[in-house]
């Protein structure tokens, strides 16, 4: 009676252990489809375009343009300051190597624009390099500190974000899009006016247009109509969003090469180890 009590027990088992894996493949690949669909959707929903800007960072080599950050600067400056705040990023850091690389006295000069609030004065001042930018002036614009990276990974086929690796495409390429994407096009929606953008997920965004061909004068004559002054303010917040990305290439190709080096040396020991043993063999 034992016996026949076992096996079914046993057989339960197997079936049940079974029916386990598979649920477990199920739930693997359903995962995976939900989030092939979901950012596929996201893409798809708003079909939205965004062209391939050419900038200095991209690839391996790659180095951010010192003049394009300080061009990109005096667009966030000029423009986009007036809502969207830079509150990760600090003064000082406009003045690091490989960066917008300011002297300190420009550096000084550039925070004493901005008022902050000084809780052990309780009272405003004029900043110094070592605060951070204001936060957003207007509610609903978000910080755009992180932005380039905040919107990296989001498109290529299926929504899976391959772009970025072969074509170098990420979130400067968004963010340029957006600024130059408007179509003229306006709708009010729930008391508040939409502008139709062919970047924005969705089709219709709530910042106005914020830049116009000529907007600005460059010091250095460069070309000030929207899409130049879309990819250099894009260029400044990729390196507000990741200062330090040079840094982090040229560590990467040391580490590479280091491990290169340890391949050939592991390779050599491996041959000179057994070397006497193979002998033997032959
Ligand atoms: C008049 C105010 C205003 C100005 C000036 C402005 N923006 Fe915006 N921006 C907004 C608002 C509001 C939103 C939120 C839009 C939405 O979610 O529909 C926004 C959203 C954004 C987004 C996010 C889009 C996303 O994917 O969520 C980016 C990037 C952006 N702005 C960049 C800029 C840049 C760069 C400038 C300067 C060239 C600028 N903005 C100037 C109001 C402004």
């Amino acid at each position: 009676m034992r016996i026949i009590h076992q096996k079914p027990a046993l057989l339960n088992n197997r079936v049940r252990r079974k029916k386990k894996m598979k649920s477990t493949v199920f739930s693997i690949l359903a995962a995976f489809g939900l989030a092939v669909g979901g950012t596929a959707a996201y893409a798809a929903g708003g079909k939205s375009h965004i062209e391939d800007f050419d900038f200095s960072f991209e690839g391996p080599f790659g180095k951010f343009d010192q003049f394009q950050l300080q061009r990109g600067l005096q667009v966030y400056t000029e423009v986009c300051a007036a809502c969207h705040g830079l509150q990760y990023v600090a003064f000082r850091n406009l003045g690091d190597a490989g960066g917008p690389a300011y002297g300190p006295e420009e550096v000084k000069a550039y925070a004493a624009q901005f008022e902050v609030f000084d809780p052990e004065l309780d009272d405003t001042r004029a900043a110094i390099p070592s605060d951070k930018f204001p936060k957003s002036a207007l509610e609903g614009a978000p910080d755009l500190s992180l932005m380039a990276k905040a919107r990296a990974g989001f498109h290529g086929p299926a929504g899976l974000g391959i772009f970025q690796i072969t074509k170098g495409m990420g979130g400067p390429e968004y963010i340029a899009s957006i600024l130059s994407g408007y179509t003229g096009k306006e709708m009010e929606q729930a008391g508040s006016t939409l502008y139709e953008n062919t970047a924005f997920p969705g089709g219709w965004i709530s910042m106005p247009p914020p830049m116009a061909d000529g907007q600005i004068d460059y010091a250095d004559g460069h070309g000030n109509d929207v899409h130049h002054m879309a990819q250099d303010v894009s260029a400044f917040l990729m390196w507000a969003a990741e200062p330090k990305m040079m840094a982090r290439k040229q560590l990467g190709f040391l580490g590479v090469g280091f491990l290169g080096l340890l391949t050939i040396l592991l390779y050599l020991s491996n041959k000179q180890l057994w070397a006497p043993v193979k002998r033997k063999e032959t």
